[in-house]
C-alpha cells in the first residue's frame, strides 16, 4: 500500500536578541539602502550568552513533542553546520532535553546549509520503510561571520524542527528531486575556526548554477514543469538571493523577469527570514512556513522548494499542502517568536559576538539572558550544562 509522505507538523525558534540593520549600519557607515533593499535584510537574530544550536532546537522541537507525542519518534536527525562538538551529535542533549525514548536513534548531518533536505529526504526515505514511525528532523545554525566584513550584515540564527510522517497533515514532499554537486570553494569553515569565511561573489554565482543544475535534473527526471508551480521557495542566505534565484531560473526558461512577477512569486517566502537572517539550514524550510503562513490558499498547489548548500550540493523538489493544511499552521505563534525577541545595540551586540566560551576545562557559568524554556548553563570539564525551565 502505498502513502502520502511529507511534513505532519513544523514548529521554529530563534534567539532572545535582535539587531537592527538600522544600528549597524550607524556604526559601519553603510547606506542602509544597501541592507534593506541590496541584500533585503531588516534585522537579525543574535544569540544570548546562554543560547546555541541546541537550546534553540529544544526550543522549536518541543511543541511538536506536546502536539504529537514521542512514541512513534524511532528516530531524531539533526543538521546543522555549526556544530558544538566534532564527535557527539547535538540532537542527543536535545533528545535528553525533550525526555525522548531511549529506543531512539540519533545523528547530526553536515553539508553547509543543505543538511536539513538531506535529513529531510532521509527522513522520508526511514518512513517509506515503516509508515507507521515518525522522524524528527531538525535544523539548527547559528550564522557567524567576522566583525566588519562583509558577511556581517548577513548573520542570523534559527531552528526549524519538522516532525516527517506518512499521512501528513501540513505537506505532502514528492518525487523526484532535482539533484546538483560542484566542488567549489564560497564558503567554507575549517575546524580551527568559529566564523565562517566566504567569498560572496562565488557563492552567489555557485548558488545560481545549482539553481540550473538542479531544474535540468529535475526536468530530466520527470518532474512538473515550470508552470505546474505555485510558488518557489528558495534558500535564503538573504532575501534578495531568493530573488535573484527565481530571476535566474525564469531566465534559464526563457521567460519574462519583470520585476513584479518576481516580487509575487518570491515576496511571501521572504517574510520571516528577512528579519531573523541567515539561518542556514534552517533557511529554506523558515521560507516555507513564511510562505504557509502569508499565502492565502495553497491547497493541492506544487510548491518548488530549493535547497543549497555551500560548496556545493543542491537540491529542488515540489511538496504540496494538505486540503486541510490550514487547521495545522500556527501563525500567531510563529510571529510572536519573532516579535518577543529585545531589541539591542550595537555595542552590546559586539560584546555577543565576540564572547567565547573557556576551551580549557575550566567552569564557566554563563549570566541568565534568555527567558527562553531551555538554556545552556554552562560549561564544566569540556561539558556543556544545559538546564530547562
Ligand atoms: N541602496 C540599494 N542597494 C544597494 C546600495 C544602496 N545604497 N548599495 C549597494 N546596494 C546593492 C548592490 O547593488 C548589490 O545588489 P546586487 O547584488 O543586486 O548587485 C547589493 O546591494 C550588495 O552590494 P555589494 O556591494 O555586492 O555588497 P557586499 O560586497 O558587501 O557583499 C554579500 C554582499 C551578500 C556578497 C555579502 O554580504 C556576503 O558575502 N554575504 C554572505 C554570502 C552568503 O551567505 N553566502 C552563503 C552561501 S549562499
Amino acid at each position: 500500500m502505498s502513502h502520502h509522505l511529507g511534513i505532519h507538523d513544523l514548529s521554529f525558534a530563534t534567539t532572545e536578541f535582535v539587531l537592527p540593520h538600522t544600528a549597524l549600519a550607524d556604526h559601519n557607515g553603510t547606506d542602509i539602502g544597501k541592507y534593506h533593499t541590496g541584500i533585503g535584510q531588516e534585522s537579525m537574530s543574535i544569540p544570548a550568552a546562554d543560547e546555541d544550536i541546541v537550546t534553540m532546537a529544544a526550543t522549536a522541537a518541543a511543541p511538536l513533542i506536546a502536539r504529537h507525542g514521542s512514541d512513534r519518534i524511532r528516530t531524531v536527525v539533526f543538521a546543522t553546520e555549526s556544530s558544538i562538538d566534532q564527535a557527539k551529535a547535538a540532537g542527543v542533549y536535545v533528545h535528553s532535553l525533550l525526555q525522548l525514548p531511549s529506543a531512539t536513534r540519533v545523528v547530526e548531518l553536515k553539508q553547509a546549509c543543505y543538511g536539513a533536505t538531506a535529513a529531510l529526504q532521509f527522513a522520508l526515505g526511514l518512513i517509506r520503510r515503516d509508515p507507521t514511525q515518525h522522524v524528527l528532523v531538525i535544523a539548527s545554525d547559528v550564522s557567524k561571520y567576522d566583525a566588519d566584513s562583509p558577511g556581517e550584515a548577513t548573520q542570523g540564527a534559527a531552528a526549524v524542527a519538522m516532525l516527517v510522517t506518512a499521512n501528513p497533515a501540513l505537506l505532502t514532499i514528492h518525487d523526484p528531486s532535482g539533484l546538483y554537486t560542484a566542488d567549489v570553494m564560497d564558503f567554507w569553515r575549517p575546524n580551527y575556526r568559529d566564523t565562517a569565511l566566504v567569498d560572496g561573489q562565488e557563492s552567489i554565482n555557485a548558488y545560481l548554477q545549482a539553481v540550473e543544475g538542479t531544474w535540468k535534473d529535475y526536468t530530466e527526471q520527470g518532474g512538473h514543469t515550470l508552470d505546474d508551480f505555485t510558488a518557489f521557495c528558495y534558500h535564503q542566505p538573504f532575501t534578495k538571493m531568493a530573488y535573484k534565484a527565481h530571476r535566474h531560473l525564469l531566465n534559464y526558461n526563457d521567460r519574462d523577469t519583470d520585476h513584479h512577477t518576481i516580487t509575487q512569486a518570491i515576496g511571501p517566502t521572504t517574510t520571516y527570514n528577512n528579519v531573523i537572517g541567515n539561518s542556514y539550514t534552517a533557511s529554506v524550510y523558515l521560507g516555507l512556513a513564511a510562505l504557509l503562513d502569508h499565502t492565502p490558499d495553497l491547497t493541492n498547489q506544487p510548491i518548488g522548494l530549493f535547497s543549497y548548500g555551500s560548496g556545493s550540493v543542491a537540491e529542488f523538489f515540489a511538496a504540496t499542502p494538505t486540503p486541510d493544511y490550514h487547521n495545522h499552521l500556527h501563525t500567531t505563534t510563529n510571529q510572536h517568536t519573532i516579535t518577543r525577541r529585545t531589541t539591542i545595540d550595537y555595542p552590546t551586540y559586539l560584546q555577543l559576538h565576540e564572547n567565547t566560551l573557556p576551551t580549557d576545562g575550566t567552569h564557566h557559568t554563563t549570566p541568565t539572558q534568555t527567558t527562553g524554556p531551555y538554556r545552556l548553563a554552562g560549561i564544566n570539564n569540556h561539558k556543556r550544562i544545559y538546564e530547562t525551565r
